[in-house]
């Protein structure tokens, strides 16, 4: 049978199942990733699970997200990290060392092999040949006690490239191609295979660029092959005994193809507040900007920076315009300075910040009110930044140089610079103080605990009628920023869900957890691609601590359904979506849920309109019974404690 790469990279990790579409597998992954942020839910979860040492052959943690130390509370975090990960046999990266994406895809990444990641963008390994999958912290926790992941066996799409990319057009224009044709849903339950002659025009990091915003079409994750571009990576960075070919065989049968012709693609960008509302940036150009911010796991490899310091070189950015560069990892910090591009870039006026995500998830270098932003980061939603009433805008690093430079959006094009040559270097510099290796004598340590730092919540099973108010309708595309704030106020209290849950849908509606709270809790009604963004769990863990019992919505992202079922709330998907409009806020709402069966239609009975509505669960029976026991750490507590 031919087989697509998808396809060979998911055998080599299935334990369970089959390569069926739409049917439940399980793999058993080589390798797991976790940064801060997602990580103090993790290690918090393996504490009231007493787990003493890792099962999984590699684990690395990195320190990237919640950087700002404003008071004590984000280094207590860190330092509780270092502790727990050289106890438990984890490998860590030191603060500040570089986005987890890039560093693991410079010093870990391997083709072939498998990666679950506590967060989103994991999925950029796939631009070195991995089968790599996002995930939230509890999900982590469990990789890392071995035990197996499971996921619905998505249809395969292949992307096709054909061309090269003009001048000036890099590659973060492709995935926003992808992204302006099949938008924030059109990858749900299916990967992106990309093949095609283009393919070998692109180097690993510009492959990365894309497999990682794959995430914003809601992919389970995409993938490229590895080659000889991929060999010439891993020599790069010392790595070339890692180099394995792995691709589709010819004639592999795909679910659905897409064909991109590289050569005529123009500069893209998205305006706000989605990642999917892509423009040619001739629409906007003109558009007078306030901020530039180039940074991210999706923008800032060395390629990156080059092409940018060539556009900044010799000029002065635009008075009106506050702009800075978060490079992705200290290795390209490194070999940007000694290419002497750091001094251009630094020359022209730009800031420079440490290789963190930074201003990506609000923690730092947020827009002035109303400001016009125009960023290279993977997501553009509504508050993210921390500036509520800020417009941001995505793009090419070399749209946001040429933009910085004019104080408006421009297309790169237009401006009187000679596009740079990129190569990758025979060895990059050598980069080995990053990672600290875990403790050779764990029973000695001893885990320093901030007083930031509160245990994961107890939570009661699920009742068998659920009954409550309507606390809250929502729209199509709610994202987990909605839910749980993003920002430099709100990332430092990620380990405390009694304090975070103050915040909860804050965005959306400050009265929110005060309202539930006197309510005795709820639910929530919403409309398409509820919870879609990032992994972090805490947007189901917020609405659970403050009484939120289940989410009826026409459906939801794939992450945060993952995160709902861990942390027991119960998730419902209209029979008939058009029955959304059958509920107004502050409805009362039943179901009996005694029996909770996977595929069952419920009765949801609106009891303000005496009206029945149909409704059922889009998750499996195994989740159920997570739901079911009131979240999952409370079946594995029960599993271990037998
Ligand atoms: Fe960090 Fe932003 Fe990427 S928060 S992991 S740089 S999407």
């Amino acid at each position: 049978m031919k087989l697509t790469l998808t396809e060979k990279l998911i055998n080599s990790s299935l334990v369970e199942g089959n390569l069926e579409r739409g049917t439940r597998i399980g793999i058993k992954p080589d390798q797991a990733l976790m940064h801060d942020l997602n990580a103090m839910m993790t290690y918090l979860a393996l504490e009231a699970l007493d787990l003493d040492k890792i099962k999984i052959d590699l684990a690395v943690q990195y320190i990237d997200h919640n950087m700002i130390q404003a008071d004590f509370k984000n280094d207590d975090d860190h330092r509780y990290i270092q502790d727990i990960t050289s106890k438990l046999g984890i490998t860590t990266a030191r603060p500040g060392s570089g986005i987890c994406h890039q560093l693991h895809l410079e010093h870990w990444g391997v083709p072939g092999k498998s990666l679950i990641g506590g967060d989103s963008h994991t999925v950029a390994a796939g631009g070195i040949g991995m089968l790599s999958i996002g995930v939230g912290g509890f999900d982590s926790a469990m990789v890392l006690a071995g035990e197996t992941f499971y996921f619905t066996m998505p249809k395969i799409v292949k992307v096709e490239l054909d061309g090269k990319l003009p001048p000036f057009v890099s590659a973060k224009n492709i995935i926003l191609e992808v992204l302006r044709r099949i938008g924030v849903k059109g990858g749900i339950g299916k990967i992106l295979e990309y093949t095609g002659s283009g393919v070998k025009t692109l180097n690993v990091a510009e492959r990365s660029t894309i497999t990682n915003m794959g995430q914003e079409t809601g992919a389970t994750t995409s993938v490229f092959p590895s080659d000889e571009n991929t060999r010439k990576w891993l020599r790069a960075y010392g790595r070339e005994k890692d180099y394995t070919p792995i691709s589709a065989d010819k004639d592999a049968t795909y679910d659905e193809v897409i064909k991109i012709n590289l050569s005529e693609l123009e500069p893209l960008i998205a305006l706000p507040h989605l990642p999917e509302n892509v423009v040619p940036v001739s629409e906007v150009a003109g558009t007078k900007i306030d901020q530039v911010m180039i940074g991210s796991c999706t923008n800032t490899a060395l390629n990156d920076v080059l092409s940018v310091a060539n556009i900044l070189d010799g000029n002065t950015v635009h008075k009106d315009v506050d702009a800075g560069l978060y490079p992705s990892t200290r290795t390209v910090i490194r070999e940007a300075m000694a290419r002497g591009a750091f001094d251009k870039i630094a020359a022209s006026g730009f800031r420079l910040f440490e290789a963190v995500c930074g201003g990506c998830n609000g923690n730092g270098f947020a827009p002035k009110t109303d400001g016009v932003s125009l960023r290279t980061t993977p997501r553009n939603f509504y508050g993210r930044t921390g500036t509520k009433s800020a417009k941001v805008y995505l793009c090419s690093p070399e749209v946001a140089a040429a933009s910085a430079l004019t104080g408006v959006i421009t297309d790169p094009r237009t401006l009187n610079v000679s596009p740079v040559e990129y190569e990758l270097p025979e060895k990059f510099i050598d980069d080995y103080n990053i990672f600290i290796e875990p403790s050779s004598s764990p029973e000695d340590i001893v885990i320093r605990r901030g007083p930031n730092i509160k245990p994961v919540p107890e939570m009661k099973p699920m009742e068998n009628i659920l009954s409550g108010v309507t606390l809250l309708k929502l729209d199509n595309d709610v994202t987990t920023d909605h839910i749980c704030p993003a920002g430099a106020n709100f990332l430092p209290i990620r380990s405390n869900i009694p304090e975070l849950s103050k915040y909860g849908f804050n965005v959306v509606d400050e009265s929110f957890p005060e309202r539930a709270k006197k309510s005795g809790g709820g639910f929530i009604v919403a409309g398409s691609n509820y919870g879609q963004g990032s992994s972090r769990e805490q947007a189901a863990m917020v609405p659970r601590y403050l009484g939120v019992k289940a989410v009826i919505a026409k459906s939801f992202a794939r992450l945060h359904l993952a995160n709902m079922s861990n942390w027991g709330i119960l998730p419902l998907t209209f029979v008939n979506e058009d029955d959304y409009n059958k509920i107004s806020k502050d409805d009362v709402l039943s179901i009996d849920v005694s029996s909770l069966v996977e595929g069952k239609i419920y009765s949801l009975i609106n009891e303000t309109s005496n009206v029945t509505i149909k409704v059922s669960s889009p998750v499996s029976q195994d989740e159920l019974e997570y739901v079911k026991a009131g979240g999952r750490i409370n079946l594995v507590k029960e599993k271990i404690s037998k």
